[in-house]
């Protein structure tokens, strides 16, 4: 049996080759090329395609797949939204992601952001990068006196809740499908206009479905305390940057802590030393001292990227056996 593996950065090949060695009757072919129609050839021979990109998985691509008999795609990341499904569909492709690498890689690198946005980090930092070690102006506020709303009870808004909690914080909660373990800690209010009125700060974890997109726009930051600090490190769709620009100048939001882009795709994980970015709204946002940038991140850590492999690999496996594994995604 083969599997074929595309987009591997160097930073997944030790995690792949592990895996490798634990399953020496498996061939395991990859390339650092991501699914395209072009590339969808590179996969003939093989039973099962694992891949990760935010380059859409186009009905070309898919098309192309199918062609060389693989209908098994095995995600290493947690979003679909950037799958054809209609085209999915009438080739029958089985498809997994891992929907649960490391809830706590996002949820802890959401709350260290928001943070540092509370105690004003950056403009410290700038001013100790200058030589200036005075305490004023950059006051700070505590944790334990702010009313903190999450959007989003899946496993990474309730390892959120968790920290906010250890942190002394209160937490409002709200949830289209709400969970027993928050219910019975009675976090929940009945609806966003309630979350908004109450919380100091606003954190999400939610998908970036049609139905969320651009949920943060001006007619929900209006219903916003003033002086509220936004953190959103879920997709960058769920905000309407231009609102969230026009609340930073008006002050409505003070601080503003981003890891995910609407316009990513092509921006982040790019180098651009030396260059000026190709995105005046990023430049922006990056040349604030109340703004914190992340290029997509939170994610990013050791036990992610292990888990993100292994339960992708493992998936492939499954599928190629006839079997529908745990993981799979019901679409
Ligand atoms: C996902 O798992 O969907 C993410 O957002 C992380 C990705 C950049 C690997």
């Amino acid at each position: 049996m083969k599997i074929f593996a595309y987009g591997i950065r160097d930073d997944e090949k030790p995690s792949l080759e592990d895996w490798k060695s634990a399953h020496p009757n498996i061939e395991v072919g990859y390339t650092q090329e991501l699914l395209t129609a072009e590339t969808a050839t590179l996969a003939k021979g093989s039973v099962s395609a694992v891949v990760y990109q935010q380059l859409d998985y186009t009905r070309e691509a898919l098309t192309a797949l199918a062609e060389v008999g693989v209908t098994n795609l095995s995600l290493r990341n947690v979003g679909t939204d950037n799958i054809d499904f209609e085209a999915a569909k009438e080739f029958n492709f089985n498809i997994s992601n891992v929907p649960v690498y490391s809830p706590n890689a996002i949820a802890e690198h959401s709350m260290i952001q928001l943070s540092r946005l509370l105690r004003r980090t950056k403009a410290l930092d700038a001013k100790i990068a200058k030589h200036d070690l005075r305490w004023a102006p950059t006051i700070g506020r505590e944790m334990r006196m702010q009313t903190v709303g999450v959007i989003g009870t899946g496993n990474i808004g309730r390892v959120a809740i968790k920290i906010l909690q250890g942190f002394g914080a209160k937490v409002v909660a709200y949830d289209k499908f709400p969970n027993a373990e928050i219910a019975e800690q009675g976090l929940y209010v009945d609806s966003l206009d309630e979350l908004y009125a109450q919380a100091d700060a606003v954190s999400l974890y939610v998908p970036g479905v049609p139905e969320n997109h651009h949920m943060i726009d001006a007619a929900a930051i209006s219903k916003m305390k003033d002086g509220v600090v936004i953190m959103n490190a879920s997709r960058g769709n769920l905000m309407d940057i231009d609102a969230i620009i026009d609340g930073l100048n008006s002050g409505k939001i003070s601080d503003f802590g981003m890891d995910v882009y609407e316009e990513e795709v092509g921006l982040f994980n790019e180098d651009w030393s030396g260059k000026d970015f190709p995105d005046a709204k990023i430049a922006d946002l990056i040349s604030r001292e109340n703004v914190l940038v992340t290029p997509h991140t939170a994610f990013y850590t050791t036990k992610a990227v292990l888990e993100m492999v292994h339960q992708s690999m493992d998936a492939a496996v499954a599928f190629a056996n006839g079997e529908t594994p745990a993981i799979a995604v019901k679409y």
